[in-house]
């Protein structure tokens, strides 16, 4: 359940079952980075229902004809480090000319509050529509602090994407960044006292990349 109306759960029986099984802490790492692509995918598709097309002429066999695109260089995707690299693909195979900027943030263990250390972002990226992606939406920190920088750099249209949400991070974004669509797969119940989201599927980025 949510009560935001910029926070969008999916309920999708396909998304259920691969969440499953990415969940599971026997799945290896290159089924887990195969499974975040593909319900990165997935989400994708269910996301872009408001993006807007153009008018393109297309000569059938038979006659010309006047369809709808989407305009090419109208789609950035921004993965917040380290996690969010493991969505891009997923992304790219909806937006293959999609151009890529990265923020990388990491959260101190301790107090759990988000750092900036990196950000590059392509140029002309504020007339973007944006897909800013982490597979973990815990505190909400590094989201919110990832969707101030992009709007601080001039970004105006963005799409929060995470896959696996804890109530109290879905709350501190909806709050700081009620203008922002958030899409989410799935919410889990609460975080446990270290700030793992539980059930969870444990450290995202250690899972991706073999860090552990
Ligand atoms: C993880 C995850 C998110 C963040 C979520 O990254 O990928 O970016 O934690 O937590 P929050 O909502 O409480 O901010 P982490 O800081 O572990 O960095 P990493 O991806 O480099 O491992
Ligand atoms: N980051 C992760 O990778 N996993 C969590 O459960 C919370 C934050």
């Amino acid at each position: 359940m949510n009560n935001y109306p910029n926070v969008f759960v999916f309920d999708h029986p396909l998304i259920k079952h691969k969440v499953s099984i990415l969940r599971d802490k026997n799945t290896g790492m290159k089924q887990f980075r195969e499974l975040i692509e593909e319900i990165t995918t997935v989400m994708t598709y269910e996301s872009m229902r408001d993006v807007e097309l153009e008018p393109v002429e297309v000569e059938t066999p038979l006659e010309k004809t006047v369809q709808w695109r989407v305009p090419e260089e109208s789609i950035a995707i921004v993965p917040i480090l380290r996690a969010g690299l493991g969505m891009v693909n997923g992304v790219h195979k909806v937006f293959p000319t999609a151009r890529v900027g990265h923020i990388g943030m990491y959260r101190d263990e301790e107090t759990l509050e988000p750092h900036e250390y990196y950000c590059k972002l392509p140029d002309g990226i504020q007339d973007k529509t944006v897909f800013l992606v982490d597979p973990m939406l815990a505190t909400g920190g590094s989201a919110c602090d990832a969707l101030a920088a992009l709007k601080k750099r001039g970004v105006k249209h963005i799409k929060f994407m995470a896959i696996i949400a804890a109530p109290s991070g879905i709350e501190a974004v909806a709050n700081a960044h009620s203008d922002v669509p958030v899409y989410i797969s799935t919410v889990d119940r609460c975080l446990n006292e270290n700030g793992y989201i539980l059930p969870g599927l444990g450290d995202a980025g250690d899972r991706l990349f073999g860090t552990k």
